[in-house]
């Protein structure tokens, strides 16, 4: 079991990009998003894709077991906040951003109902194969009815490497949100040539897939 708030304490965060990833700038249209709603973003960390989110007119609301990597996302930001001592959870509240400190599975509905979308980079992908079907049970649980997910993974022969990030395929994708969920996938296409660590490793390919899914139950 990965340790996460220590790979923080150790800034072993090979996942974190300084830049916006393409894919959200590419298929953000996909969400039907009008300025003003409000995206989650499970297991944030501190992505930069929330200040692109927060730059195109969004609210943003996230969760992160590591309050390190909540304060480093406002300080490196430049961001101003207040923290709140929740039940179980610490909110720490800037301007039009709200991030949760705790356990994604600690969220409930009361926080997220006017939540319109969901972006998932390296949150899903991050969990091994028994907590990715109650990520999403959660995530279904949490959201509500019409809510969209864009949803990027990665999948490649986990037998040549091991996780996280963990390999999630198509067939996967789809039986996970097989259950009150429309899914679509939007591109997939193999990037093995931009990924050294994968080709040092010897893996042989590395697919990167881009979903776009809907809520269709209560
Ligand atoms: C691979 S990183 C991805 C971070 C971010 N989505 C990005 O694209 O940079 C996964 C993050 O999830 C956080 N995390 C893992 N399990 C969690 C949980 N149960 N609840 C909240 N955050 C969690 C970790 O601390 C880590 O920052």
């Amino acid at each position: 079991m990965t340790d996460w708030i220590q790979r923080w304490k150790d800034g072993k965060i090979g996942w974190h990009r300084d830049q916006v990833n393409s894919k959200l700038i590419e298929f953000i249209d996909c969400l039907q998003l009008n300025r003003g709603d409000t995206v989650f973003v499970p297991l944030c960390g501190k992505s930069a894709d929330m200040i692109y989110l927060l730059e195109q007119g969004f609210k943003v609301i996230g969760v992160e077991l590591s309050q390190l990597a909540i304060e480093q996302f406002f300080d490196e930001n430049n961001l101003t906040y207040t923290a709140c001592q929740l039940d179980r959870l610490t909110a720490y509240q800037g301007k039009n951003i709200a991030l949760y400190c705790g356990d994604y599975f600690a969220l409930d509905h009361s926080v997220l109902k006017s939540v319109s979308a969901v972006y998932d980079r390296a949150a899903l992908i991050a969990l091994p194969i028994d907590l990715r079907a109650k990520y999403v049970q959660h995530l279904y649980s949490i959201i509500s009815k019409d809510c969209r997910v864009l949803l990027l993974t990665l999948n490649y022969p986990q037998s040549q490497m091991g996780g996280p990030p963990f390999a999630v395929n198509k067939d996967e994708v789809v039986s996970l949100f097989s259950k009150g969920f429309e899914c679509q996938q939007l591109q997939c296409f193999n990037d093995i040539k931009n990924e050294p660590k994968f080709l040092r490793a010897g893996v042989e390919f590395i697919e990167k897939a881009t979903y776009c899914l809907r809520k269709t139950g209560e």
